[in-house]
């Protein structure tokens, strides 16, 4: 038998409520296998911060990286000044732990009706960089508040960063049916990093001839995506880029509640063990407008089960968890469900 460590960070608003259905989901697949899973809760997010004023400290890293993996609902809270536990606690977790692969799939599953009048077939994967990028923190302002404020944030991209992702994102293209890969960047106004991109991803195709390349400025991108989103297979794109087309992905996908993401670490050491846990969380927020009243959606919690299934090398338990949640949202209609009922249904499918 074999036992999986999952930290929990169920974090703030809806989030508690999306991961309680989540690990309910997760324990009826793991159900009459040999894999168990023990969780262990971290309380991290706005009640903690505003009790002890901490968002992430070393022990909580430290305690974290002993773990198989993470699953994280939501951060962020109306009464936490913004972008304290955005870049205190979920960026420094990417940071730290060396996230740099952020996969966000979209699939338009059938039965869902999104805002496009005719969107055919939907079923991309977005690979969004997410160690760098604008999300480093490498900027600065002088003059506050004066007429002469300059505020810069500036984008860092290394050769290595580049590299790396779009290393990954061939390798997830070339193990798809269409093998095709779309480098969205702005190369025509950003011209240091994005002429790294381009020549990075020229370079690194070399290594995988089968798979066909293409390229998009990003605003482009967002018009194709609403007009013809069944060109995409997987897209390359950096931290910032990345993190507004997969808001815009999920809208033509059924929304928001049904964004799954996976924050990975792919490296492996000498030994073949994994060097950090990946982070698996649905795209959405703490939702402080619906918190607690029990109805958030949480498949994209669930779904990002699903990805957390396949990550530990369990893709019958993940694809039953996605088949589960593909049927239920065939059949769901219109009927509205509380968030239990919702984890119960899918719970209870997955069990068969
Ligand atoms: C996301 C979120 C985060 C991001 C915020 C909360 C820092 O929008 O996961 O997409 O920008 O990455
Ligand atoms: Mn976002």
């Amino acid at each position: 038998t074999r036992s999986i460590d999952l930290a929990v960070i169920a974090g703030d608003g809806i989030g508690t409520e999306v991961v309680e259905q989540g690990l309910l989901v997760l324990e009826a697949a793991l159900a009459g296998s040999d894999v168990t899973v023990a969780t262990r809760d971290f309380d991290l997010g706005a009640r903690r911060w505003q009790a002890t004023g901490e968002t992430l400290t070393d022990a909580d890293l430290q305690a974290i990286r002993g773990h198989d993996a993470i699953l994280l609902g939501a951060i962020g809270d109306p009464q936490v000044p913004s972008g304290v536990l955005e870049r205190g606690l979920l960026l420094k977790l990417r940071f730290t732990l060396d996230h740099y692969v952020n996969l966000r799939p979209s699939r338009l599953y059938p039965g869902v009706t999104g805002p496009l009048a005719d969107p055919g077939e939907v079923d991309f994967v977005v690979v969004r960089e997410g160690t760098e990028g604008p999300y480093v923190g490498n900027g600065g302002a002088l003059r506050v508040g004066t007429p002469q404020e300059i505020a810069n944030e500036v984008s860092v991209n290394t050769a290595f960063g580049v590299e790396r992702v779009v290393r990954d994102a061939f390798a997830r293209a070339a193990a798809r049916p269409r093998r095709k890969l779309t480098l969205v960047h702005k190369h025509n106004v950003l011209v240091h990093a994005g002429h790294l991109w381009r020549r990075t991803v020229e370079a690194v195709n070399a290594d995988f001839p089968d798979v066909t390349v293409d390229y998009l400025h990003v605003d482009a991108a967002t018009i194709f995506m609403v007009t013809n989103p069944s060109r995409f297979d997987v897209i390359v794109t950096d931290n910032l880029f990345g993190d507004i087309l997969t808001d815009l992905a999920a809208a033509i996908t059924g929304g928001i509640g049904l964004a799954a993401s996976a924050n990975i670490n792919p490296d492996r050491d000498a030994s073949g063990a994994s060097v950090a846990p990946s982070m698996f969380e649905p795209v959405h927020g703490s939702a402080p407008d619906i918190a607690g009243q029990g109805k958030a959606d949480p498949t994209a919690t669930v779904l990002s089960v699903a990805m957390l299934l396949e990550h530990l090398g369990l893709p019958d338990q993940a694809t039953r968890v996605e088949a589960a949640v593909a049927a239920d949202l065939t059949e769901r209609g219109g009927r509205v469900r509380s968030t239990a009922e919702v984890g119960k249904d899918l719970a209870a499918r997955v069990a068969g």
